[in-house]
């Protein structure tokens, strides 16, 4: 095996497994270094996302939303549960090889596209603009050169200050996505992504969850409307969110964790646990790259500092991914990835941040894409909105699931669609639609002229951009 590269990536996470596989297709002799282990110390790539992260949430919100709906939801569609029981050890072990299946893929796609794979960790020796030496540390140590290299090394759960993850008591999204018992009571703190879904998994699965928010607003970044939507929907199905709070001491004892923590009012409560979940953001991971002694420059953050495409300071040593500054999200890696590898094949990759969708995977999904009414308003756009709400959704009603709306934001001139915002079912698949129409920088008009199926829940969302005009037709 060649150990001279033209390019060489580390981390094979989403930004930098698919890095790898762009440059690859892009003739490039190319590397990937990637460090994470499995329970017997074999490689699994995928970084966060594929083992403590996207995918192993999904597995078992996917997995608790069905033992939901046999113990509340069957009832009235008619089907009759006699005797349903949880065997939480095969959900997780589920859970496990849905992990597996992933890591086992992106080794194929490695093999596939002839890509190089090292398992171990990967460090900068030495480089400048002629090319750098990579050191990797696993199993055995070697050294390996690279004309281009890729930084792709992710983030970690962000620690509360005096409550160091333990991952029995105190749970990073690692240890709360491997709970071998469902808790009785569960602390999260922080109402971000990472809190509602894993708040949503252990609440379906019989846990009493207890969330506890800083700030005063629920999902500050979501468009008011869907926030208060989602709040309302959340709440109702038990998950506890308090807004406004400041914690204070936490302790561990034996099997339980207590957090002392004040409320919105100022009045001092004592939340007694038997697992804590601290999801409070995530932080860029450089541990162990050798920044300094290459003089790779990070920011004041921690993020290695790039430009908007996604350049280092150092010649020919590009970043991508949580590692660097914007959306912590998968695709967003991947785009960035898959742009870099273009770049330095001379071609002119790009990534749209106006248009990088999100989606918060509880029930029903939260999903968005563009600016929010909040954002409109501070930036002074004239703007007009139009809601619909799946109560009034054929599709929906046949499914069940009537919660929630889409609603349009569209600029009050040019009627070009500037925001779409989705809370219901289906709405990491619905909010594709609007990602398409705001590339090609369509108005609302577009989409309430297209066809849409019937009885889907995409009617939904022409519904909504005909409401824009004042003009829906089922509501
Ligand atoms: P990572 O996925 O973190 O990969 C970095 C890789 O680099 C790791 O394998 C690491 O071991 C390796 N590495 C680090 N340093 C070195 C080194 N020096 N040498 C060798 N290897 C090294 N995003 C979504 O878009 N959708 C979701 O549904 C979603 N769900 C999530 C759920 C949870 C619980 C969490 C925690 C995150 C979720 N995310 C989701 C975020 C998503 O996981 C990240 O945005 C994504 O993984 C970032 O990809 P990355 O390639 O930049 O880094
Ligand atoms: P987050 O940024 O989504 O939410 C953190 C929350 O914790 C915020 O609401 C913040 O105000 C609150 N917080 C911060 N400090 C606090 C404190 N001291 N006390 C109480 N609350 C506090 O971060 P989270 O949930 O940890 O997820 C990290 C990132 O992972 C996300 O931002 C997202 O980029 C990614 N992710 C994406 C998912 C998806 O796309 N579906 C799923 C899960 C994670």
């Amino acid at each position: 095996m060649s150990k001279n590269f033209d390019v060489v990536v580390i981390g094979g996470g989403p930004g930098g497994y698919i890095a790898a596989i762009r440059a690859a297709q892009l003739g490039f002799n190319t590397a990937c270094i990637d460090e994470w282990k499995n329970e017997k110390g074999g490689p699994a790539p995928g970084g966060t996302c594929t083992n403590v992260g996207c995918i192993p949430s999904k597995a078992l919100l996917q997995s608790s939303e069905h033992y939901e709906h046999a113990s509340h939801g069957f009832a009235e569609h008619g089907i009759e549960v006699k005797g349903l029981g949880l065997n939480l050890e095969k959900m997780l072990g589920r859970k496990n090889t849905v992990v597996k299946q992933n890591n086992d893929g992106i080794l194929y796609l490695f093999k596939k596209n002839k890509v190089s794979f090292f398992h171990g960790r990967g460090s900068f020796v030495k480089g400048d603009a002629n090319g750098y030496e990579i050191k990797v540390a696993g199993a055995a140590e070697e050294t390996i050169t690279a004309k281009h290299v890729i930084v792709a090394t992710g983030s970690n759960a962000r620690a509360l200050p005096g409550a160091e993850f333990d991952e029995k008591l105190i749970l990073s999204n690692t240890g709360a996505l491997a709970i071998s018992e469902v808790p009785k009571k569960l602390g999260v703190i922080g109402a971000g992504v990472i809190g509602l879904e894993m708040g949503s998994v252990w609440r379906r699965l019989g846990a009493e969850v207890t969330v506890l928010e800083a700030l005063p607003t629920f999902l500050g970044a979501v468009d008011e409307q869907i926030a208060k939507e989602a709040q309302k929907l959340l709440t109702k199905q038990g998950l506890a969110v308090n807004l406004g709070v400041k914690i204070g001491t936490i302790k561990t004892g034996k099997n339980s964790v207590s957090v002392e923590y004040t409320d919105a009012k100022g009045d001092a409560h004592t939340g007694e646990f038997d697992k804590l979940i601290i999801s409070i953001g995530r932080t860029p991971n450089t541990i162990g790259l050798n920044a300094e002694g290459v003089g790779l420059k990070l920011d004041e953050r921690g993020f290695i500092a790039v430009d908007g495409d996604c350049k280092t300071n150092l010649p020919n040593v590009w970043a991508v991914g949580d590692v660097v500054r914007g959306p912590m999200l998968a695709h967003k890696a991947e785009e960035e990835g898959v742009a870099v590898a273009e770049r330095i094949a001379g071609q002119h990759g790009h990534v749209n941040f106006n248009t990088i969708p999100w989606v918060i995977y509880t029930s029903p999904e939260i999903a968005w894409v563009g600016k929010t009414e909040q954002q409109l308003k501070a930036e002074g756009v004239q703007y007009k909105a139009g809601t619909f709400p799946f109560l009034a959704n054929g599709r929906a009603r046949a499914l069940g699931d009537t919660s929630g709306m889409v609603k349009f934001l569209a600029d009050a001139k040019t009627d070009e669609i500037l925001g779409v915002h989705i809370v219901g079912p289906m709405a990491s698949e619905l909010i594709s639609e609007a990602v398409v129409a705001m590339e090609f920088r369509a108005s609302s008009e577009d989409i309430a002229r297209i066809c849409h199926a019937h009885p889907s829940l995409s009617e939904a969302t022409k519904e909504a951009a005909l409401a824009v005009d004042k003009r829906a037709l089922n509501f």
